[in-house]
């Protein structure tokens, strides 16, 4: 079986940028990272080597595009591959007013030929995987069908790797927080789209909090078949270590090259030595420490660690503040 996809993180806007991503490679040698969203617009006008450079210990990393027009989003995929993204993956899941008035993200599910045309123009546009992100629904269109169908088009034209929010998306009336929240999960429905789907790699999306959850999904139950992998979101942001767990469980040989941290600690110096390297005139620490206060999460004089972090303090000596964190 194909594990590039068994687990990955997901694309979060203002959350998985590149000195996150780090700091999810550092604990999870196997996952698939995944940028924030990046409108064709920004990238074929904005300043390329902010939005796009990362470090090369992310590989594999896959750059998620927003848009709706085919050859912008071909030539976005395009720069993405020439900047060394391992795959190209198109949002088809974003509910937000803002994506909504783009034409793009969660409402082109309504338009599964203009995304068919999409892929296809990116498809002869790069060599990497193209993929798509989707939800299982949208507004009163959340018949099993309709998910069925619109999957069957894109799978027509070659698109083989689907990654399902397991819930609708609710334009009118819910904010994007809320789409996240009040639509119910359905993992079965994912199951399903594996079963009439076999060829396909199918990753289940959403509310994969826990271990049990997340490996539960990995095998078959009585609802469907196994799905091909796991995208942890929230999860990943809030609880990082909760990654490690899983790498650890899922790729039981152990990484290729580096290792796996095998306590929270051993991740500190690593962010030091990269904080040390980042950090500029324009880029404070902080705006990269931000993104490790989960780290702790749960553990012992975690709060008083955040805090030192807040206050400009490195990973390591924010840590030496409280001897129990460092424990
Ligand atoms: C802060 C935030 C930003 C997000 N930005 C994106 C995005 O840019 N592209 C996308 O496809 N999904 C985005 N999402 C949705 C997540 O990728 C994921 O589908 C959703 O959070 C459900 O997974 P979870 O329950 O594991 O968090 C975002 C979610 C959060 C919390």
């Amino acid at each position: 079986m194909d594990a590039s996809h068994r687990l990955s993180v997901a694309p979060m806007m203002d959350w998985t940028d590149r000195h996150c991503r780090f700091f999810h490679r550092l604990l999870a040698p196997h996952a698939l990272l995944y940028t924030e969203m990046l409108t064709t617009g920004a990238l074929l006008h904005g300043d390329l080597h902010r939005l796009l450079d990362f470090d090369p210990s992310e590989h594999p990393v896959a750059l998620q595009l927003g848009g709706s027009e085919p050859q912008d989003l071909a030539r976005a995929a395009r720069i993405g591959v020439d900047w060394g993204y391992d795959e190209i993956n198109l949002n088809c899941g974003c509910p937000s007013e803002r994506v909504q008035k783009g034409a793009f993200g969660a409402c082109l599910m309504r338009e599964p030929a203009l995304v068919a045309d999409c892929l296809k123009a990116m498809q002869d546009a790069v060599s990497v995987p193209v993929t798509v992100k989707h939800r299982i629904g949208v507004d009163d269109q959340n018949d099993y069908s309709f998910v069925r169908d619109f999957v069957g088009q894109l799978y027509s034209v070659g698109c083989r790797v689907f990654i399902v929010h397991a819930r609708g998306a609710i334009l009118k009336g819910l904010s994007p927080k809320e789409n996240r929240e009040i639509p119910p999960l359905k993992w079965s429905v994912i199951r399903q789209l594996k079963h009439d789907f076999p060829d396909a790699v199918l990753v289940a999306n959403g509310g994969l909090d826990s271990q049990p959850k997340a490996l539960s999904l990995l095998e078959p139950d009585s609802d469907g078949p196994a799905v091909d992998g796991v995208m942890l979101g929230r999860a990943a942001y809030h609880d990082p270590w909760l990654l490690r767990q899983l790498d650890a469980w899922l790729f039981p040989a152990g990484p290729r090259s580096g290792a796996r941290p095998e306590r929270r600690e051993d991740c500190l110096e690593a962010l030091e030595a990269y904080l040390g390297r980042q950090v500029s005139p324009l880029r404070s620490a902080k705006s990269m420490t931000r993104h490790w206060h989960g780290l702790l999460h749960g553990q012992p004089g975690a709060r008083a660690w955040r805090r030192a972090m807040c206050q400009g303090q490195s990973p390591l000596s924010a840590v030496r503040q409280d001897p129990r964190a460092a424990a």
